[in-house]
């Protein structure tokens, strides 16, 4: 039996969370789920929106779904801290074209420093946000996405950095890149700036295998990807650390749509194949991702984000009736 600590949070998060709920219950391996709080509306209730006893929770769990959550004026980031707290410091997303099957790549973010690092100062006249890199976060990163395309067949890892502007900190992450490159004989690296991957994102999308990058690179490079592959709502993720993992759909609350059945669930139920395959539950995180993948290519339901008029729910059922 695992334990997995499932975080709702707030706007679509809680709708999509459900479904991705329902998917893993008519599985024959068997979940304690342990539901938690966070976000805007636990911060509404009880003035913290990130309780001590969510950290405590997922650090205690085999893993965690989480929803998504809405963002507060003044506060931290509920992701960014329990990303930081249990030390996820691997954020890998999947970016599949169904429609071109020759658009597979998979972005690598490292999720612990960067811009993300919390380190912002108000001085008035001035305010500071510092971008912090270490080697041993550049190392530990890069040597994740080489030995995830070494595992999944992959040809090749291209870095993504500003070291042209930023010559001490990516300075640090390309050099890091080439020196690990070396001990992988058997797959190809290159690199470019963010700004010319953010183009060839583009105009040439099948290149990419492998892109590992730095926190907000990667943050925004996702969300390009999305475009590129059609919708923000079928991309998931993984967090992952040396002692647990957490599992998320790349899109937030999405207030816009929140509440009315309208959201993709997609994203959300890959995401809970993730976390199978986390857990070393193979046969039945690919049972979850052929069922997606056969309702999308049958076309017959479709959610408003992918162009047809079906609802989470109807999404969800058809998901589950080929499961
Ligand atoms: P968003 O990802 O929530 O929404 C961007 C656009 O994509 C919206 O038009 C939305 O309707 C659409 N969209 C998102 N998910 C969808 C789905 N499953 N199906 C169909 N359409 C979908 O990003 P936005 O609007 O920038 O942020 C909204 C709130 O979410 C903010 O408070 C933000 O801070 C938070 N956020 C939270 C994240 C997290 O908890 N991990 C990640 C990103 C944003
Ligand atoms: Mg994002």
């Amino acid at each position: 039996m695992f334990k997995i600590t499932v975080i709702p949070g707030d706007g679509i998060g809680k709708e999509v969370i459900q479904s991705a709920v329902e998917v893993l219950e008519t599985l024959n391996t068997k979940f304690d789920f342990v539901y938690q709080d966070a976000g805007k509306e636990c911060y509404e209730k009880c003035s913290t929106n990130l309780p001590p006893d969510t950290i405590e929770s997922c650090r205690s769990s085999d893993g965690t779904l989480f929803g998504a959550v809405t963002s507060i004026p003044q506060q931290k980031s509920a992701i960014v801290t329990l990303r930081r707290e249990l030390d996820l410091y691997v954020n890998q997303r999947p970016i599949k074209s169904y429609e071109n099957e020759d658009i597979d790549f998979t972005i690598i973010r490292e999720n612990s420093e960067g811009l993300y690092a919390n380190i912002e100062e108000d001085y008035g006249d001035e305010c500071i946000a510092t971008r912090k890199i270490t080697y041993k976060g550049c190392e530990r990163i890069i040597k994740y996405a080489f030995d995830y395309a070494t595992k999944t067949n992959r040809k090749r890892v291209t870095a993504s950095h500003k070291s042209n502007v930023l010559p001490i900190t990516d300075g640090i992450f390309r050099d890091t890149f080439y020196n690990i490159a070396g001990s992988y004989k058997n797959i190809e690296s290159d690199d470019y700036y963010i700004d010319a991957t953010a183009m060839y994102l583009i105009t040439k999308p099948e290149y990419f295998d492998v892109i590992v990058t730095t926190n907000l690179f990667g943050d925004i490079l996702s969300d390009e990807a999305a475009g590129v592959v059609g919708s923000i709502g079928l991309l998931a993720s993984a967090n992952i650390g040396d002692n647990t993992g957490l599992f998320e759909p790349v899109h937030g609350s999405a207030p816009d749509i929140a509440g009315k059945n309208k959201a993709n669930p997609i994203a959300a139920i890959l995401s809970s194949a993730m976390m199978l395959e986390y857990l070393g539950i193979h046969d039945e995180a690919e049972q979850i991702n052929n069922a997606v993948e056969e309702v999308i290519k049958e076309g017959q339901i479709k959610t408003p984000d992918l162009g047809g008029h079906n609802n989470t729910i109807d999404m969800t059922s058809a998901i589950l009736k080929k499961l």
